[in-house]
């Protein structure tokens, strides 16, 4: 993807602003005052058909007879002109414009967006937006924009997908001294994407950490691709996650919101660490921009408190990263460091006696330790001690450490002291907070960006080429047959064709293939009735079990058929499907969409009413690798059933994991025929036993 639109747009040396006014309050003239309120160097040229000037600028009437070379555009003109100025742009050579405007797709109007689009891509112009509020940017002091002020300096950078939360969050980096490298706000995605600017932020210097708010991405398959090469950390928080919440996203920007469940998957897949709410993305953002990440899974309290520490713990366990006590040589060390009654397990609390030195010691010893991957340090404001003096110590044993690879985040509980030391240690480049379980939770976002980077290095799985041919002349038999969905019997030849194993199963047509068919599977066997006509097959009486001989078999055969009959007279019949009655296994059921943003997406739970009543299921989109399969298997929280309760023995775990890569393979191969499909149940048995695809359903995309 060529960057040099985005470059232009993001980093100009001339921009020039279309729609530019002399009347205050406009956003014309909001953002004129910005560029130059901000202190931005470069050229800006006001246009505008009527003024001569504006604050002090010559104005010109259109920007084909501005003299120098522009790169960006700011677009403050409104939608029904825009075609026209984009076009008055692209053959002037700009290369990159920040659409302001709204009223394009957010209320229907994607014509007028496309028309835009399709001009931009003539002249080679990439376009940001519509319906933003701008882009702004420490480093280049660019404030094309119209929210008040570039937000307090930072390495850490937002996209954003909603302008007011831009806006309101560039006024909240200064009460809470959280700083932003660049804000940019995304808008309606008509051309530059949430993928586009990922890319352009590994060059980006300035920034060290990227933070995402999504409401919906188009092209989520995209969007993993380029994340998971990303060489910086990148946070996101996705609204829309309630029922409710996905149809207000919807409305707002026009855009996707799919499921909760999916995008969390993804955002795992990408290698994308997930914020809660506004206030986790500040501080987890805040956190990776700074420190580097917590390689293993061990870390050190040091507490004043006995209290925070208490709170720590608890966060920590809340948050993943359970604490360990430490070792005696790290608990001997501490000891020389509080009095008696203090404790040096972990928390190590050095109790309310603890001052400056104790404080430098310890953590210096920490950081330095073999054992420690990562220290929090929590402080409670007392009277015996200051808290800018603490928060000077733990930054001269951070420095004379000389450690930088193990990061270290800090809690400092107390008034208007501690707050003003929390405020220094981050300018000191040390993720520094109130709550002790806000530090664990930042120290949590590191533990996590380490894990998911170990996980990215796995490969999906590949396309098997031969299973793929034969399953699509199935698939164009059934459409040859006008049909959209697969029988049972077809589903489960495709499910074998990909390896997996499914209960031995044949179609009957008269009663004497069914005694036949029996006596091949052997006993005991399940008899369903075939019809593409009778979706509910129990509902019409047209499941027969536990079928021991001959003559219960002829029974059933007629019985069946009477039944489907008397439910439906004109249903369509294909026969009789005789089954082998697999032998009780726990079961589980795989799963299979075609998600709106992500595309093929595959499901795991444990059956029966762990997915009907708990929705115990996780998601991966595909191709599922083998270390994304195993995620799955363990992330669910029935995984404990798996690996056998009640002197139960445990179940054949890598058989499912086996399976799970290889249904993905077949969801991935297929996804331009399979709608959705599933296993269900998938019996497993004991270890070593292998597992048994006992019902299994594809569904065909309309064509
Ligand atoms: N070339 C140059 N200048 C032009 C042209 C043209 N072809 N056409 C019009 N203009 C001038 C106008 O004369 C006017 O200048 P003036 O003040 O000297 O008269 C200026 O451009 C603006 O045009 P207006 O018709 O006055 O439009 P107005 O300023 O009222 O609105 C705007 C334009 C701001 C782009 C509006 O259409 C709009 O989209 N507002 C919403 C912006 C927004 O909210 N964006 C999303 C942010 S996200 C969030 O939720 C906060």
């Amino acid at each position: 993807m060529d960057k040099t639109g985005i470059e232009k747009m993001l980093r100009p040396k001339s921009v020039a602003v279309i729609g530019a006014s002399a009347t205050p309050g406009k956003i014309g003239y909001t953002v004129i005052k910005n560029l130059l309120k901000d202190g931005y160097k470069g050229k800006i040229y006001p246009i505008n058909q009527k003024e001569s000037e504006i604050l002090g600028l010559k104005c010109y009437p259109e920007i084909g007879q501005v003299p120098g070379e522009i790169d960006s555009a700011v677009m403050c003109v409104p939608a029904k002109v825009m075609a026209e100025v984009v076009e008055e742009c692209g053959r002037k050579g700009v290369k990159g414009a920040l659409v302001i405007t709204s009223g394009f797709s957010e209320i229907g109007r994607k014509d007028l967006e496309d028309e835009v689009v399709r001009i931009a891509r003539h002249y080679g112009m990439r376009i940001l937006g519509p319906n933003i509020v701008g882009t702004l940017s420490n480093s280049e002091k660019f404030n094309g924009s119209f929210a008040p002020c570039l937000p307090l300096p930072g390495k850490n950078s937002l996209v954003t997908q909603s302008g007011a939360l831009l806006i309101a969050m560039d006024m909240a980096t200064y009460s809470r001294r959280i700083g932003y490298e660049k804000m940019i706000s995304i808008g309606n995605m008509a051309d530059v994407d949430f993928a586009d600017l990922i890319e352009w932020f590994q060059d980006d210097e300035e920034t060290s950490c990227v933070s995402l708010y999504i409401e919906g991405l188009r092209d989520g398959r995209r969007f993993i691709d380029v994340a998971k090469k990303s060489n910086k950390p990148i946070i996101a928080l996705k609204s829309g996650v309630s029922a409710h919440g996905a149809a207000a996203a919807a409305s707002h920007t026009g855009s996707l919101a799919g499921g909760a469940k999916v995008y969390s998957a993804a955002f795992k897949q990408a290698g994308v660490i997930q914020a809660t709410d506004l206030d986790n993305l500040f501080y987890r953002g805040l956190t990776l921009s700074m420190q580097p990440p917590m390689k293993g899974d061990n870390f050190l309290i040091i507490t004043n408190g006995g209290g925070n520490g208490v709170l720590a713990t608890d966060a920590a366990e809340r948050f993943g990263i359970p604490l360990k006590f430490a070792p005696d040589d790290v608990q001997a060390e501490m000891k020389k460091h509080m009095p008696e009654y203090g404790s040096a397990k972990n928390p190590v609390d050095m109790t309310g006696m603890a001052g400056n030195d104790w404080y430098y010691e310890t953590v210096k010893f920490a950081i330095m330790n073999k054992w420690t991957d990562s220290v929090v340090v929590l402080y409670c404001e007392t009277a015996i001690t200051d808290p800018a003096e603490i928060a000077a110590s733990i930054k001269r044993a951070v420095d004379d450490s000389g450690v930088k690879d193990k990061p270290i985040t800090v809690s400092f509980v107390g008034g208007e002291k501690s707050d003003k030391a929390i405020g220094w240690m981050v300018e000191n480049g040390i993720p520094a907070f109130f709550a002790p379980d806000t530090a664990v939770n930042a120290m949590a976002a590191l533990r996590e960006y380490a894990k998911l980077q170990e996980n990215k290095k796995s490969d999906g799985a590949k396309t098997d080429e031969k299973a793929k041919k034969l399953a699509l002349e199935v698939i164009a038999a059934a459409r040859a047959d006008g049909r959209t969905s697969l029988t049972e019997i077809e589903a489960k030849k495709v499910f074998e064709l990909y390896g997996m194993p499914t209960t031995k199963i044949g179609l009957a047509k008269t009663e004497e293939e069914a005694v036949k068919l029996s006596k091949e599977i052997g006993y005991p066997i399940v008899m369903k009735i075939v019809s593409p006509d009778i979706l509910h097959k129990s509902d019409a009486g047209g499941v027969k079990v536990n079928i021991k001989t001959e003559a219960e078999a002829r029974e059933a055969y007629n019985t069946i058929l009477k039944n489907a009959k008397a439910y439906k007279a004109d249903a369509n019949i294909h026969g009789i499907a005789v089954q082998e009655m697999a032998p009780w296994g726990t079961e589980v059921i795989l799963g299979s969409v075609s998600d709106p943003s992500f595309g093929p997406t595959v499901m795991f739970g444990l059956g029966g009413i762990f997915v009907e009543v708990l929705k115990d299921v996780t998601f991966r989109v595909t191709p599922v690798s083998k270390a994304e399969a195993e995620e799955m298997v363990s992330e669910i929280r029935g995984a404990p059933i798996l690996s056998g309760v009640r002197g139960e023995a445990p179940r054949d775990r890598k058989a499912i994991i086996e399976t799970i890569i290889k249904y993905s393979s077949m969801i991935y191969d297929l996804m331009d025929e399979i709608a959705e499909s599933d296993a269900n149940p998938v019996l497993v048995y004991a270890q070593g036993e292998g597992l048994r695809v006992a019902d299994a359903r594809i569904i065909l995309k309309k064509k």
